[in-house]
Parts: C-alpha cells; structure tokens; sequence
C-alpha cells in the first residue's frame, strides 16, 4: 500500500536590499511596520568588535521600540564560523527563553551573517532572519544571495543550508571604520563580480579603486548597488546553484583552499584574490584570457591592497591536496570556472561552467606564484 504525501509548494522568498547609511531607525521601523510578520523577540547576533561600534546600538533601538531583544556575541573572525559557535549561539538563545516565536537580526560581516543565517534556519526548524552588514565583504558577497553556512577543519563553508533572509541592509557608513585589509578584502569579491560578469564595474575600480578605499560615499554607493546586480542576475536563474551559480566561485577553489591552508592567517578576500590571480593565469595558457587582460586583473587587485602571490608559509603541496575539497570536484576530478576575458565567464556547454583540469595543470601555476 502507498500514500501519496502531495506537498506540492509555491514560495516566494523575495527581499529587499536597502542600500544606504546609517539604516538602523529603518530596520526598527520596518520590524515595526511587521517585516517578520508579529515576532516581537530578537536575537541580535554579532562578534566582539561590531557589538560596540553597531550591535549595541540596534539592540536598544529594538528594545525602545518595545520589542524584547537580547544580544548574542561571538568571537571575531573566521575561526568563529563553527559548529561549536552556532551550537553556542543556540544554547545561549534556549537558555534566555528563546523558542520559535522569535527572529535574527545578524549585525556584523560574512562571518556573522553566514553563522546566524545558518541559526535562524535550523532553530526550532527555521525562524525569519535580516542582515544588517557592516563590512563590505558582506555587503559585495556574504550577506546577500541566501547561502549560510559553517567551516569545518577539513574547509570552509561545508556545511549549511540556503535560507533566505528577510530583508538585507547595506550601511556603506559602517565601512568607514573597517581596518584597510577588510575593506581590501571585500573589494576581492567586488573585483571578482567585475571579472565574472559587469566589465563596466571593472573598468570603474580601473579609474576609482582608491576612492573606495578611502570610503568615498559615490564610489561607494556605486560599487554596493552593482555587487547586488551581478550577484541577483545569477542567484535569481539558480538560487541553489544547479549550474549557472558555480559562476560565483569564481577564484574561490583555490582561494578556499589557500585559505584553509595558511589556518585563516589570510582574510577570505585576500585568499580569493589569489585564487582570481590563479584562475586567471591558467586561463591566459588555455586561451579564455589575453596576456593584457590577464595583467589587468592582476593589476587591479595589487592596487586594491590585495596579495597575487601565495604566500611562502603557505605549504604548496598541502595546497594541492586541499584543492580536491572544492564543491564543484566531480568523480575525484577538479574542475575549475574562468573569466573570459573581463566581464564575461566561460560557458563549456549548455548550463555547464565549470571545467575540469588537471592537478598537474594547476600545480604548475601555483608553482609559479
Ligand atoms: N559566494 C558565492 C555564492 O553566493 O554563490
């Protein structure tokens, strides 16, 4: 005998990006104005650094508006994006009182937003969630497009799930007191989304990529909105990345790896520099990419204050190996994904992108760098 379960679903997990400064009265109003429906608890997760400069703030902000709100502070840095973190994080929430009738609100940079997206997803079998980013790595990146997850030992980000956040805030203001490598770090992705998929971006952090690092609030302004339009061109055809998605790892399969390899020492976007350098070198051998356009990618990250180079304490066989723990390795192959030429990817067949190559292809390259 069968029963037919039919749970046929529609879902529409749109959102809105808000891009602007100082957005923190706009969250309070839109949680006022029922953003995640009648919760009225929070859980305001972030680390140790962002609690003084933003989280606080938005945390009484949450409770003058009369909401109930409690704040949840983790260790800054990568080595917080953990199964122990979030296991802590949740723990900390049960033992306040927190069951199901509350929401997230993740205020800090990709590690936060990645940890706590992951929180509200499995807590009491998903709770809503908004980010409010304040570096620009989150914003270029981390914050937006529904993946939240962990590392493990053995590599970054191997555990999660996509769950999409309620509403994503963008606080260009709050990149004004990132360190330099931080906001060198999120132009990586920024760079990234200019070589996978906007040259016009490109060719503006050509002209403007000082103005960037010195918070200038047009360039910035600028360069939010068009991470977000290369980001939701792609995340909107193949939000669980079937295909088409594997376009935003661009640089990241030896990037995660370089990574994990030098133990975080590098932030994600200098390590994803690396490997944007790396794709981009062997893509010049095979032909997807001209010498010109090639030293212009170079150029431009070593103009943002990003490494091309891998650093010596990183051991390079070890590099090798940890390649093989990419998400796009297919039957113990790996498989790479290009730029071609500048604003453009690689497309190796209907829906495919990625490509596979050999070890001793890409050893050699990173022998060289
Ligand atoms: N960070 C790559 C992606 O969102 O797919």
């Amino acid at each position: 005998m069968k029963f037919n379960c039919e749970l046929k679903k529609v879902v529409d997990d749109s959102y809105d990006i808000e891009i602007g400064r100082k957005l923190q009265n706009t969250l309070i109003s839109d949680l006022k104005s029922g953003l995640v429906g009648k919760i009225g608890k929070f859980a305001v997760v972030t680390d140790s650094i962002v609690v003084d400069l933003y989280a606080r703030e938005i945390y009484e902000k949450i409770l003058n508006a009369g909401f109930k709100a409690d704040l949840f502070v983790i260790p800054e840095g990568e080595k917080s994006k953990t199964r122990a973190m979030k296991e802590f994080v949740e723990d900390s929430m049960l033992e306040k009182g927190y069951r199901r009738d509350c929401a997230v609100v993740a205020v800090g940079g990709g590690v936060v937003t990645d940890l706590a997206g992951f929180v509200a997803g499995t807590f009491g079998r998903g709770v809503p969630f908004v980010n409010y980013a304040t570096t620009l790595l989150a914003a270029a990146d981390a914050s937006v497009g529904g993946k939240t997850a962990v590392d493990t030992p053995l590599a970054t980000n191997l555990i999660g799930i996509f769950n999409q956040p309620k509403k994503v805030y963008l606080d260009i203001d709050t990149w004004k007191t990132l360190p330099r490598e931080q906001l060198s770090s999120g132009l990586a992705e920024t760079i990234k989304h200019g070589c996978l998929g906007d040259r016009e971006l490109f060719e503006y952090l050509e002209k403007n990529v000082e103005k960037v690092l010195d918070c200038d609030v047009c360039a910035c302004e600028y360069i939010a909105e068009r991470n977000c339009a290369v980001k939701y061109k792609v995340v909107m055809q193949d939000e669980r990345e079937s295909g088409l998605r594997e376009v935003l790892n661009l640089g990241h399969t030896v990037g995660r790896a370089v990574e994990t390899v030098s133990d975080y020492r590098l932030y994600h976007g200098e390590a994803v520099a690396i490997g944007i350098a790396a794709q981009a070198r062997l893509g010049e051998k095979l032909g997807y990419i001209s010498a010109d356009n090639e030293k212009r990618v170079e150029k431009l990250l070593e103009r943002a204050g990003l490494p091309v180079e891998i650093p010596d304490y990183v051991d390079k066989p070890e590099l090798v190996k940890k390649l093989y723990t990419d998400k796009k390795v297919r039957d113990g192959k790996l498989r790479f994904v290009f730029q071609k030429e500048i604003g453009e990817m690689m497309c190796f067949g209907e829906n495919q992108y990625g490509k596979e190559i050999t070890e001793k292809e890409i050893a050699e390259i990173m022998e060289e760098m």
